[in-house]
């Protein structure tokens, strides 16, 4: 953790870190064309945390979880629910019980166990490196990074990620939820297969 980072807070850093070149290959590349993937009706917002919390259940340090989907389609309702399934951290000081939807802020971070997780919310950032600034390396090597509006990050967004592609169903509060699991993700993404 950076210094003077605290988690729970908005975050926008003005020292800006450069990638380490070593590190550009790995993460610029795309994931394999035939990863697995899992079609889930998520027919109310309770089905959609239900699922959320299955993937925090199975989730570690070094974790990327791409939300995709249309404004309203339901990122920001995954990745409360995710963050609430998770037990806060030791230095975790209540301020996150409530978890904001972060449409104004780009990063907010939590202290949770088994890691802390950043939460992005990148549509307003205007260059896919932008995400240097926000720390994102020292995301990837100790929190869990969940990613709101991925596609900013252009191909800087890692390959081994979890992918949830979110749209709208027939009905009002009906949700479609497609999973791609790339990378470490592959052997993970048949445990989040509904049990029923
Ligand atoms: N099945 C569902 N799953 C998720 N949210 C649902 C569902 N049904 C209704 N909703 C509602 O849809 C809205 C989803 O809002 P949310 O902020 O999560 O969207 P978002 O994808 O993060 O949008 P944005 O791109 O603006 O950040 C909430 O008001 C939520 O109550
Ligand atoms: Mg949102």
């Amino acid at each position: 953790m950076a210094a003077g980072r605290g988690y729970g807070k908005i975050s926008s850093f003005p020292g800006c870190r450069q990638p380490t070149p070593e590190l550009k290959p790995a993460i610029m590349a795309a994931p394999h064309p035939r990863s697995p993937t899992l079609d889930l009706a998520l027919p109310d917002e309770a089905a959609t945390a239900t699922l959320a919390r299955r993937v925090a259940a199975c989730s570690r340090a070094g974790d990327v979880i791409a939300l995709y989907g249309d404004l309203g389609t339901g990122k920001t309702v995954f990745a409360r629910a995710f963050i609430g399934a998770l037990a806060p951290g030791e230095q975790s000081d209540g301020d996150t019980e409530d978890v904001p939807s972060p449409t104004f802020t780009l990063l907010q971070c939590y202290d949770r166990e088994p890691a802390p997780v950043w939460h992005f919310d990148l549509y307003r950032i205007t260059r896919p490196d932008e995400v240097y600034e926000l720390g994102f390396e020292e995301a990837l090597t100790e929190a869990i990074s969940l990613i709101e509006w991925p596609e900013r990050m252009g191909p800087l967004l890692p390959a081994d990620r979890l992918e949830v592609h979110l749209t709208y169903g027939e009905a009002a509060n009906a949700r479609q939820a497609v999973l791609i699991g790339a990378g470490s993700w592959r052997a993970r993404l048949a445990g989040l297969a509904p049990h029923d």
